[in-house]
């Protein structure tokens, strides 16, 4: 049965979305982004190109298309409303409503929420409304404190004390923003990703993913969106054990649990980003969508009809059976513009040669007359699929390679070298 699917979003995450709805050929796909997408607008029959955030002019189009369904990409239309919308004018969702979304627009709900529902991995933390108040706080606070604006930032807006600033400059940020803030105890260990599928009740996860955010190789230089990615072939990572995973797929559903028992029921994907820390896993954020670039490591080797998962979620039936991922490994690498994500140099030409068997999905890039240019953010990302992650590595390795102009990526994603080094930091920094 043909099923017409409404994708808004124009990055990486959602040319992985597009791709992998199109592997069903009854798939036709409707696509609304802010800038055109080459790699989007190959696969999709129509593009409106708009805001992605204007909801009204969204649902027209999806009414006037007789669209059946939505997948939303990024959080801003799930904060402007936009699964509300479309819902009300008869397009049921993958994606949380206006309130549910709040567990990542509003940094404060998703701490009271838990601690509401004494869901373990909840970091210590306050609210501050006030920066006098934020002030007295960080001064009396035995131990550093992670300083987060209580709305979306991009993933650039956190500032942790002994990393990025000292108690004077906690309290100098938190007046800059005005002091609407969540103070959190900063906490240390390996940062991993959860994203599940969730229809309201149940929950079905999807392999584990790390992501890389600095924005140069060792890990060093300042924090990007997320310069690349890998997941292992049984879903797992190196420094997870099975009762880390337990329990952070115990948090997810507790969460999920709490928020259906509050009347705010949870629909679409669930990305839970986690600190393995001494004591177990801690919630550092939860997103109310798909990661960018993690989205590209498990919808490449996402193995059932996408199609079926997202009718399972819109209508509350969702099985873990709907749900199979290949057992292979996955190494995403993202190209960025010199420079970023700084002073990044845009509308520099690229050219891309033979790049073998990767799967290269568009991010922030134009192409005019033939020819792609670069933006001002990440630009295309690369996924390798093995067997082994050495296998994925030097799939994924060989085709960033392959494209030249003026852009950079991080060749140590995905290689054991970064792995064991960057264990090893870690532990330096925790014992
Ligand atoms: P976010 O914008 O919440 O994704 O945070 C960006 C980055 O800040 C995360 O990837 C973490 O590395 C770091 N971070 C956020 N919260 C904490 C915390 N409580 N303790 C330590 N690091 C944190
Ligand atoms: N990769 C981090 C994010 O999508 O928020």
């Amino acid at each position: 049965m043909v099923m017409k699917v409404l994708v808004v979003g124009g990055g990486g995450r959602e040319h992985a979305i597009t791709r992998a709805l199109s592997c069903n050929s009854d798939v036709r796909i409707f696509s609304v982004m802010a800038r055109k997408n080459p790699g989007i607008a190959r696969i999709a029959e129509q593009v409106l190109i708009e805001r992605e955030t204007n909801v009204p002019e969204i649902v027209r189009f999806a009414t006037r298309n007789t669209l059946d369904t939505a997948v939303i990409g990024p959080e801003a239309p799930l904060e402007a409303g936009i699964v509300d919308h479309l819902e009300a004018a008869g397009i049921p969702c993958v994606g949380p409503t206006r309130a549910a979304a709040r567990i990542e627009t509003d940094k404060a709900y998703c701490r009271q929420l838990m601690e509401r529902h004494g869901i373990a991995g909840c970091p210590e933390y306050r609210v501050c409304h006030d920066p006098e108040e934020a002030r007295k706080f960080i001064e009396a606070y035995d131990g550093d404190l992670a300083i987060k604006p209580i709305g979306l930032t991009g993933g650039k807006g956190v500032r942790i004390m002994g990393e990025h600033v000292d108690v004077a400059g906690a309290i100098e940020y938190v007046r800059q923003i005005g002091g609407d803030v969540v103070l959190e105890e900063r906490l240390l260990g390996a940062e991993f990703t959860l994203q599940a599928f969730v229809d309201g009740k149940r929950l079905v996860p999807m392999p584990l993913v790390q992501d890389h955010k600095r924005a140069y190789e060792g890990g060093v230089g300042p924090n990007t969106g997320g310069m690349g990615s890998y997941s292992l072939p049984d879903h797992m990572l190196p420094f997870v054990s099975r009762s880390d995973y337990r329990e952070a797929l115990g948090i997810m559903e507790g969460t999920v649990a709490a928020m259906q028992s509050e009347g705010v029921p949870y629909r679409g994907i669930l990305y839970g980003q986690f600190m393995n820390t001494h004591e177990g896993p801690r919630v550092i954020e939860f997103n109310a969508r798909f990661g960018d670039p993690e989205a590209m490591n498990v919808l490449s080797i996402l193995e059932s009809d996408f199609s079926r998962i997202v009718t399972g979620i819109t209508q509350g039936d969702l099985a873990s059976s709907d749900v199979r991922f290949a057992p292979k490994a996955t190494v995403c690498k993202y190209l960025a513009p010199e420079g970023y994500p700084d002073a990044p140099v845009a509308h520099q030409p690229l050219t891309i040669s033979d790049y073998g068997d990767a799967l290269l999905y568009y991010a922030n890039v134009e192409e005019r007359d033939g020819t792609l240019r670069t933006l001002a953010s990440r630009t295309l990302a690369f996924v390798g699929m093995g067997e082994t992650l050495e296998e994925a590595e030097a799939i994924a390795e060989k085709a960033a390679s392959a494209v030249s102009g003026r852009i950079f990526h991080r060749r140590d994603i995905g290689t054991r070298d970064s792995l064991e080094g960057w264990r090893h930091s870690h532990m330096k920094e925790i014992t």
